[in-house]
């Protein structure tokens, strides 16, 4: 894919991610202060080492990435995903996900989860990122109050993608 940049296309490759990508992932996700807490960044750092990465990268370097595993042998979860804040909306997140979802296919899984916050959590940020979700077919399929370890102000909205 490509994104337009000061009057001209830059080319974007989806590729998988390994170690010496870490750094860059959560300098973008540190940058979307509206979406990570440090929390969440400590969780991620962790993830990034043992979850499977794959990051979309112009000429220069890492835009967005995201994070899956495999919570079964027909199911996987997106357990984090971020574009870099001036690089959203010019469809680098839907290339990411029409990336993972051909390799997941291609592996037999045949579903594709995703948590974020529910609507009820009346937080703005997040409305875009709901969007995004519906955008790329995901169905809200259910939504936990006091999900473990989310807190009572944070409604985790569950999403569901059929691959
Ligand atoms: C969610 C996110 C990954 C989407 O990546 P992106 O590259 O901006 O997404 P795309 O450009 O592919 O957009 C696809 C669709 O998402 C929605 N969308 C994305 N950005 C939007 C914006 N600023 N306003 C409204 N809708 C938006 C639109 O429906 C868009 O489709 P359209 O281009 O036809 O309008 C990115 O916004 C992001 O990093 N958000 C912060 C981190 C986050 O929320 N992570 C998920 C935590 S659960």
């Amino acid at each position: 894919m490509s994104y337009w940049k000061e009057g001209g296309w830059v080319e974007v490759e989806i590729s998988k991610g390994d170690q010496k990508d870490i750094d860059s992932c959560l300098s973008i996700a540190k940058e979307l202060k509206q979406y990570f807490t440090e929390e969440a960044i400590l969780k991620m750092g962790e993830d990034l080492k043992s979850h499977v990465l794959y990051v979309a990268l112009d000429s220069v370097a890492v835009v967005g990435f995201v994070t899956i595993y495999n919570k079964n042998k027909h199911v996987a979860e997106i357990s984090w995903i971020g574009v870099k804040l001036d690089f959203q909306h010019q469809g680098i997140g839907s290339a990411l996900i029409d990336h993972i979802t051909f390799d997941l296919k291609s592996q037999g899984i045949k579903l594709l989860e995703v948590k974020t916050l529910a609507e009820d959590g009346k937080y703005k940020p997040y409305e875009i990122t709901r969007r995004f979700y519906e955008k790329m077919g995901f169905v809200h399929l259910d939504t936990i109050d006091h999900y473990p370890g989310w807190g009572p102000e944070n409604p985790c909205a569950i999403y569901i993608k059929v691959l």
